[in-house]
C-alpha cells in the first residue's frame, strides 16, 4: 500500500498522525533521535505560512523554541492581560507534528514591557509570580523545558548578577523564587537556567555553576542549564566546551544547547558545528541541540550567515557536517541491510485522561530485511506502561525503549508491521520521539 493510501486510511479512521517519523537517519531530527537526543530550532510564527520554511521545519526538526512569541512583551504587554495568539500558533504546529517544545522565556531583563520596570518591589514580586503562573498554566503539560530565568549574570570577570528590575528590586533571591514558583505551576516541565558566554569555563559560567550547585544542595528546583552557544570569530567554540557541559551535568542537572548559531561559511563553519555536536553527544546528560533559526535570512544576525540552511533552504556544508556528526547518512536511505533500509512512522491511536496509545509502523525499504529495531523515547515523568507486538528493552532511566520484533522480524521489500505501547502521561501529553529504524 502506498504511503498516501495508508495516510488516507488513517485519516478515514480518525487517527491523528504525528510526525515522529524517522525516514532512516537522513534528517537532523531522526539522526539525533537515534542517539537519544532531540534536534530543535527557534521558530518565528510569522514564517510558518512560508511553505519551504514549514516543510524544512517539519522534515528536519523534533523540537521547537518560539523565538520571540513567549517573551514577556509578547504575552503580557499590559499587566495581567495575556495574549497567547502567536505563541499558540507555534505550539499547535509543533504538537501537531509531534515535536517537543521549549518555553522561552519567563523572567528576562530584555523584551520586558515598561510597566514591569516601573513597579516597586512588592508589586514586582507579585507580577513576576503571576506571569510565571499564568504562562505556565496556559501551556501546562505541553512544554518539555522552560527557560525560567534567562541571562541573569553579567559578562566579564566580575561573576556578578546583571542589573535588571528583578535583580535591583528583589535581590539575588529572585532567581530562586522564580524556580520555586515555576515548579509549583507545572511540575512536568524541566526547569532551566539559560545564558550566553557561559559555554566555556570563565568567570560568568563559574558564577552560574556556583548558583546551580547551591540550588542543588538546598533543594531549589532546577533541572537543567541551557547554553545558548552564539559563536563567531570573536567568540569561537571554546576548547573546553565539552568539559564545561560535563561539569554542569556532574552537578546533577541536564544540559542543553539552546540557541546555537556560528557565524561563518564553508568548511570552517562546518568544523565548528561538528565540535558542538560531538561535545553534546559525549555528555550523557546533554539532551539535545537547538539552532537559532532555519535559513540564514531569518537569523537575528543574518549577515553572519550563522545557520545550517541558506536563504533558499539549501543545505550548507554545516548541515552536512552536523548530520554526519549525528551519525546520519544523508544519502537518502543508507545501504540495505546495514541500516536505513526501514522506516518507522508514529501515530497516536487512542487518548484517555491519563494515558495515550502510540503505534509505530515499521516498513521495509526497497529490499527485504531480516530484522529491525526502533528506539522510542518518552519524556519524564511519562512512563511506558505496556507494549504489544514487540520485545522491548530499556535504558537505565526507563525513558528510552528499544523495540525489537517478536520472533522472526523479516519483512519483504515494502512490507510493514506495527507495534504499540501505552504512555502514562503523568501530566505531560507530548509525543514520544521515535528514533531511526535500523536493520541488522
Ligand atoms: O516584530 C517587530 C516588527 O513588527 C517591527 O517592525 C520591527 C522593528 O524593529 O521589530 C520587530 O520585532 C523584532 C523581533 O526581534 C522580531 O523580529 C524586535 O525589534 C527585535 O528586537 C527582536 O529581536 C530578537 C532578540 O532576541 C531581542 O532581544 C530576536 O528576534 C531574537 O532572535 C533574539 O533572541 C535572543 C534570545 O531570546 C535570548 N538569547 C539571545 C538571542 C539572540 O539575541
Amino acid at each position: 500500500m502506498s504511503a498516501l493510501a495508508t495516510a488516507g486510511l488513517l485519516a478515514a479512521a480518525g487517527v491523528l498522525s504525528l510526525a515522529g517519523t524517522a525516514e532512516a537517519a537522513t534528517t537532523l531530527g531522526a539522526s539525533a533521535a537515534a542517539k537519544g537526543r532531540y534536534f530543535g530550532t527557534a521558530v518565528a510564527a510569522n514564517h510558518l505560512g512560508e511553505s519551504a520554511y514549514a516543510s524544512t521545519l517539519d522534515t528536519e526538526f523534533t523540537m521547537v523554541t518560539p523565538e520571540n512569541e513567549m517573551k514577556w512583551d509578547a504575552v503580557e504587554a499590559s499587566r495581567n492581560s495575556f495574549n497567547f495568539g502567536s505563541a499558540d500558533q507555534i505550539v499547535s504546529h509543533a504538537q501537531g507534528k509531534g515535536m517537543k517544545l521549549r518555553g522561552h522565556t519567563l523572567v528576562w531583563h530584555s523584551q520586558l514591557p515598561g510597566w514591569v520596570s516601573g513597579l516597586g518591589a512588592t508589586d514586582l514580586r507579585s507580577a513576576m509570580n503571576n506571569h510565571i503562573n499564568q504562562v505556565m498554566a496556559h501551556y501546562k503539560g505541553k512544554i518539555y523545558a522552560w527557560d525560567v530565568v534567562n541571562e541573569a549574570f553579567q559578562d566579564g570577570s566580575s561573576g556578578a548578577r546583571r542589573s535588571s528590575p528583578f535583580q535591583d528590586k528583589l535581590g539575588n533571591g529572585f532567581i530562586e523564587e522564580a524556580f520555586r514558583t515555576a515548579r509549583a505551576a507545572d511540575s512536568g516541565a524541566k526547569l532551566c537556567y539559560n545564558d550566553y558566554n557561559t559555554d566555556g569555563q570563565n568567570a560568568k559560567s563559574n558564577a552560574v555553576y556556583a548558583m546551580v550547585k547551591d540550588f542543588k544542595q538546598r533543594g531549589v528546583p532546577i533541572d537543567c542549564v541551557g547554553f545558548q552557544s552564539h559563536f563567531n570569530s570573536n567568540s569561537p567554540v571554546p576548547s573546553d566546551y565539552q568539559a564545561n557541559l560535563q561539569r554542569f551535568a556532574d552537578l546533577g542537572v541536564d544540559v542543553q544547547i539552546t540557541e546555537l548559531d556560528i557565524e561563518g561559511s564553508g568548511s570552517a563553519q562546518a568544523a565548528s558545528y561538528t565540535k558542538v555536536v560531538n561535545a553534546c553527544l559525549a555528555v550523557t546528560r546533554c539532551n539535545g541541540i537547538t539552532v537559532w533559526g532555519i535559513p540564514d535570512k531569518y537569523s537575528w544576525r543574518s549577515s553572519g550567515t550563522p545557520l545550517l540552511f541558506d536563504d533558499n533552504y539549501g543545505k550548507k556544508p554545516a548541515y552536512t557536517a552536523v548530520l554526519a556528526a549525528l551519525g546520519g547518512t544523508g544519502d537518502g536511505g543508507g545501504d540495505p541491510g546495514t541500516g536505513g533500509a526501514c522506516t518507522a512512522t508514529y501515530t497516536r491511536t487512542n487518548t484517555w485522561g491519563d494515558r495515550f496509545n502510540g503505534q509505530v509502523t515499521v516498513k521495509a525499504g526497497s529490499s527485504a530485511i531480516s530484522t529491525w529495531t526502533v528506539p522510542v523515547t518518552v519524556t519524564s515523568p511519562q512512563k511506558i506502561a505496556t507494549t504489544w507486538n514487540g520485545t522491548p528493552s530499556w535504558d537505565g532511566s526507563g525513558n528510552v525503549m528499544t523495540m525489537k520484533p517478536n520472533g522472526n522480524g523479516s519483512l519483504a521489500a515494502g512490507a510493514s508491521t506495527s507495534f504499540g505501547f501505552t504512555v502514562m502521561t503523568n501530566g505531560n501529553t507530548s509525543a514520544p520521539t521515535i528514533g531511526a529504524c535500523t536493520t541488522s
